[in-house]
């Protein structure tokens, strides 16, 4: 009866949680200020943009690190990761957490939780709070292998491996709060407030703070047409480029103020210095995290109106829809008249269809990612879609040969 009792509360319990969290009206706490209602309360009408979200890379940019979210195998076999003879990395599930633990000679030297997980579209990378600092697990999952792999930069030292500033955070979570103090100039030992981490980058990291337009929107259901929200339509090209540019344009840039406080309709060039004139160099643009500068250095871009929009729905996951992305090149090369490829007369429309980013925007390496899967063997890059569209002789090597195979 007791037992019965106490389930009953704990139902009870979490129905006044649930509906505390649902509530109309009712925004929750966001620790970015008032301004800001989370996530949660724009699903509500916004239902069906939400749901798609929920399977994108942004919402995956960041989770808090848990059996679901961290994707490598704990299973006895599966979980070592050999440094050496005498030293290995394994991956273990003890007392409701998951850890890596160092083992020299078989003893256990040190562990460490996985906290956070990063990524999880080719790779996954975890950090770790100590105290009121982050530090990455110097494993990591390479989903394309399905292998734990050493994280990029890697060096076999597993004591506080690399600290995690809030540079890498300013792209892979929507906020955190800096604590004030100790900051040593140049160190990336910067201190947070973990309780303030808004994970992801979600609606609002995007579209700014809504909680106005949330309670306008409640309490006016007869208005059809949005207030108090930035309106991506009314942008111009500039800023829509910028409001991806401040994730999508590398990680060499020198910040003058965090991106944590960009707005759509912001310039991102207020917010840093200019660029190096080794990072404009599109010869030496790496494919990973530079998409903004690649695509400004095609003739796709510089001789139409497009931006990131044109062929993305930030909304939905559209990776691996190969000919859904050649409906967006063909909504410019299909000039009646024109053959838009001179390929066309050689292939099969449905091949030349289902090809058209492999030819012109193949996957390329990049330099910057590079991880090994295990002791010794050589390291593995990340593939990663150049945009940079253009023609790409030995990318169309590849295919001929494949296709005539
Ligand atoms: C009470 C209902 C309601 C809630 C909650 C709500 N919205 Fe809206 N939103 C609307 C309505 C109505 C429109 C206008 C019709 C449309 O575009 O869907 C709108 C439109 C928008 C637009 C399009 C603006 C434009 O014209 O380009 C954006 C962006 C938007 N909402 C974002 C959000 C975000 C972000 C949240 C959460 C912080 C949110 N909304 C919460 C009702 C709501
Ligand atoms: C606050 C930072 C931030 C902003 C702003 C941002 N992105 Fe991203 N974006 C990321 C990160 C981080 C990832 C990688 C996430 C991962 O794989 O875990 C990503 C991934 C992507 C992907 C890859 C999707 C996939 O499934 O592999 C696309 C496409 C993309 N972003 C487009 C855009 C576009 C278009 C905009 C502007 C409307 C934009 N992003 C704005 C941070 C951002
Ligand atoms: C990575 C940035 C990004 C994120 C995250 C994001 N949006 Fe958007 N959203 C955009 C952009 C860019 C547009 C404009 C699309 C266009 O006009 O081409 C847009 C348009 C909209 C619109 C109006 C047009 C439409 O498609 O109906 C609504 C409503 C909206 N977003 C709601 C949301 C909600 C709710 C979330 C969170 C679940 C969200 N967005 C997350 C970038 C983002
Ligand atoms: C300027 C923004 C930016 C910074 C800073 C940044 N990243 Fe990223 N990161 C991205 C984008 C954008 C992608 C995915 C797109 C791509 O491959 O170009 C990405 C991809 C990743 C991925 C692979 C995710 C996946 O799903 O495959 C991991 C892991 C990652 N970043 C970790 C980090 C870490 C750790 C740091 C700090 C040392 C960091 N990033 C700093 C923007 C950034
Ligand atoms: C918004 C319209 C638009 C879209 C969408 C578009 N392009 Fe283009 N593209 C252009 C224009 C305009 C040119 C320049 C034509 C010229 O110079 O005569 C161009 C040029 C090219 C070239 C020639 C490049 C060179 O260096 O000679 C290739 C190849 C190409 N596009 C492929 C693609 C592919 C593949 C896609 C889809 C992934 C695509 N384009 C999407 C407008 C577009
Ligand atoms: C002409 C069409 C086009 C435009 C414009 C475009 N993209 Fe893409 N993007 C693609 C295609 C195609 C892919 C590969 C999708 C896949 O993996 O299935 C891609 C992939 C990506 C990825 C994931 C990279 C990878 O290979 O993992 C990111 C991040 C991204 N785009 C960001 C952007 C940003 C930011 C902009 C604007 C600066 C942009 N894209 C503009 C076509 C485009
Ligand atoms: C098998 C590889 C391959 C595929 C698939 C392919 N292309 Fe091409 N494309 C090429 C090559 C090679 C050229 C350059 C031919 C030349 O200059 O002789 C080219 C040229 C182009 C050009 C420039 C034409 C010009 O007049 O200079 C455009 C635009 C283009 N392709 C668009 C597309 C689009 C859109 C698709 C998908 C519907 C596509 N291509 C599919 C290999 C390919």
């Amino acid at each position: 009866m007791k037992k019965v009792l106490a389930i009953a509360g704990i139902c009870i319990a979490l129905l006044a949680i649930l509906y505390v969290q649902l509530k109309p009206g009712t925004a929750s706490a966001d620790p970015r200020g008032n301004a800001y209602a989370g996530s949660k309360a724009c699903a509500r009408c916004h239902a069906k943009i939400a749901d798609s979200y929920l399977h994108t890379a942004h919402f995956m940019a960041s989770m808090p690190a848990t059996a679901g979210t961290v994707h490598g195998s704990f299973a006895a076999g599966k979980n070592t990761f050999s440094i050496d003879q005498n030293q290995k990395i394994v991956m273990e599930k003890r007392g409701g957490g998951l850890y890596q633990t160092y083992y020299v000679d078989g003893k256990a030297k040190d562990a460490h939780r996985f906290d956070v997980v990063f990524g999880g579209v080719k790779g996954e990378s975890y950090l770790y709070w100590k105290d009121d600092r982050l530090y990455q697990l110097p494993l990591s999952y390479f989903n394309r292998q399905d292998e734990w792999s050493t994280s990029p930069g890697y060096k076999f030292s597993f004591v506080d491996f690399r600290s995690i500033g809030k540079r890498c955070l300013e792209c892979h979570v929507s906020y955190v709060n800096e604590m004030p103090g100790e900051k040593q100039q140049l160190s990336r030992d910067e201190q947070f407030d973990k309780s303030t981490m808004v994970y992801g980058i979600d609606c609002e990291r995007c579209h700014g703070p809504g909680a106005q337009h949330v309670d306008f929107q409640t309490n006016n259901p007869q208005v059809k047409t949005a207030k108090f929200i930035a309106r991506y339509a009314s942008l111009s090209r500039a800023q829509r480029m910028d409001a991806c540019a401040v994730c999508h344009s590398g990680i060499h840039t020198s910040l003058l103020k965090s991106t944590f406080g960009f707005m759509p309709g912001d310039t991102f060039a207020k917010y840093k210095l200019p660029e190096f004139q080794q990072h404009l160099d599109t010869t030496q643009l790496d494919v990973h995290g530079k998409q903004f500068q690649l695509l400004q250095s095609s003739k796709c871009y510089l001789n139409s109106k497009m931006d990131c929009g044109t062929c993305h729905d930030t909304h939905q996951n559209t990776r691996g829809n190969d000919v859904l992305y050649a409906q967006k090149c063909l909504s410019c090369h299909n000039n009646a008249g024109h053959t838009y490829c001179k390929m066309s007369n050689k292939l099969g429309a449905d091949v030349l269809k289902s090809k058209c980013i492999s030819c012109h925007m193949p996957e390329l390496t990049t330099n910057v990612i590079s991880v090994q899967v295990a002791d010794k063997a050589p390291p593995v890059r990340f593939f990663v879609h150049t945009h940079h569209i253009a023609i790409y002789p030995q990318e169309v090597k590849k295919i001929l040969a494949f296709i005539n195979k």
